[in-house]
């Protein structure tokens, strides 16, 4: 066999997400796109701003000399400055350019930040539900990705987080706004943490970082910004991106943040910049950064996201399903009314809803819903929700504690999706 014994397994773990592609594919053929209504992708419809077009126009017709070559493998300065700015404001945290590395997307900020941390067989635990990349991506660094258990609400719990440490910690994936729960973690979490994190390092010499995944920052509800750690916790990295923020995940540019006082950050940064390089990406496209470098404050509108969350969530909660409000990103994680997610999944699937089971978040007996589609599939999905929402109700045994206690080791692995 050509490819790697871990990438086969990665892959079959993976599977999933082409049976459930070709299913969709499938469907649409048979019964015509507008059919089909598909709630499984995090691909937002919605047009990026005009604001984004308007920069974009300026730098295709700028006449700068050198706009084309490579650059520094951090990014342009006046780039990362604004981004800097931005975040500074919005934090009360003092940052400067010094701290930002551009990157192509959060998804590749992540990898850069996991390579430059991490140590063969250390671990790095990721809290569930979670983004099913995350498993990959520590796996790509030689890491092991640890499982832990969220709170009922879906919340971050700095006890079943501490009840899974041990001297080959070395970092924690927090990622709020979130995908798939919609949860917003609190400003009083991320203290606690810190203070947690601030003891173990007292008692242990151990630094342990808070690498937080934020492309949803901006996609909230009911606040202007969602609360980050890079604000609370000492070691954090910020990984983000204008995927969701300006609708341009096509356009693959993001950012990687070292928090002010972040334990060695000088030589992380020097790390990340190295890896920048190493991982083959070399610098993030440099026409972007030129784009995104004025619109650090702006974003897509959130009213577009937050009536179809109204709609969904009025017929969801009418049809019997247990399921909360999101208050950022784009998506429901709402409970199956029987206990079978995949089952469940496929049920929809027949009725022409696509979905995606909660196993594939590392959280059986729940799916998740995605929000960022057209009127028109809210429209169509809703009446067959409804329908399959009589099915039981709130029936799922055990699943208020669902998450309690779940720890999982690399070893288990789990089908993933390409759940963006
Ligand atoms: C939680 C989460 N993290 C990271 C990413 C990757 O985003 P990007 O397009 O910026 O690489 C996604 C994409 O959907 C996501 O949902």
């Amino acid at each position: 066999m050509p490819i790697s014994q871990q990438v086969q397994n990665q892959m079959k773990g993976a599977s999933w997400i082409r049976r459930m592609f070709e299913q969709g594919v499938e469907l649409k053929k048979k019964y015509g796109e507008r059919s089909v209504f598909d709630l499984t992708l995090g691909n937002p419809m919605v047009e990026p701003p005009a604001s984004f077009r308007a920069a974009l126009r300026e730098a295709v017709e700028g006449d700068v000399v050198g706009a084309h070559r490579y650059m520094p493998n951090i990014g342009y300065e006046a780039t990362r400055a604004a981004v800097a700015r931005s975040l500074a404001g919005d934090m009360g945290v003092a940052l400067s350019a010094s701290r930002v590395v551009m990157t192509v997307g959060a998804a590749s900020a992540l990898n850069v930040v996991l390579k430059s941390l991490l140590n063969p067989g250390e671990e790095v635990i990721v809290l569930a539900p979670f983004f099913p990349e995350y498993r990959f991506y520590v796996e790509n660094h030689g890491g092991k990705m640890v499982v832990v258990g969220t709170s009922e609400q879906f919340d971050l719990d700095v006890e079943m987080i501490a009840a899974a440490m041990n001297d080959r910690t070395k970092a924690i994936i927090v990622n709020s706004p979130n995908n798939p729960t919609g949860v917003i973690y609190g400003a009083e979490s991320f203290r606690k943490l810190n203070e947690y994190l601030e003891d173990h390092r007292r008692r242990t010499g151990r630094t342990v970082y808070v690498v937080s995944d934020e492309p949803y920052r901006k996609i909230v509800y009911e606040t202007r910004r969602s609360p980050s750690p890079l604000a609370y916790c000492r070691d954090t990295v910020l990984c983000s991106s204008h995927s969701k923020d300006l609708a341009i995940p096509g356009e693959r540019i993001g950012f990687a943040v070292v928090g002010p006082d972040v334990e060695d950050g000088e030589l992380l940064l020097n790390a990340m910049a190295f890896n920048v390089r190493t991982l083959g990406f070399v610098n993030a496209p440099a026409l972007m950064q030129r784009v995104v470098a004025g619109l650090q404050d702006d974003s897509v509108s959130v009213d577009w996201y937050r009536e179809k969350r109204d709609r969904l969530y009025q017929a969801l909660v009418g049809a019997g399903y247990d399921c909360r409000l999101p208050g950022g990103a784009f998506y429901f994680f709402p409970k199956c009314p029987i206990e079978d997610d995949v089952e469940f999944v496929r049920r929809l699937a027949e009725r022409r809803v696509l979905a995606v089971p909660g196993s594939g978040f590392g959280v059986p007996g729940y799916f998740r819903l995605s929000y960022c589609c057209e009127d028109w599939t809210v429209d169509g999905a809703i009446p067959i929700l409804e329908e399959l929402g009589g099915l039981g109700g709130k029936s799922v045994g055990a699943a208020t504690k669902a998450t309690k206690g779940v720890s999982q080791t690399a070893g288990d692995l789990r089908p993933g999706f390409p759940l963006n």
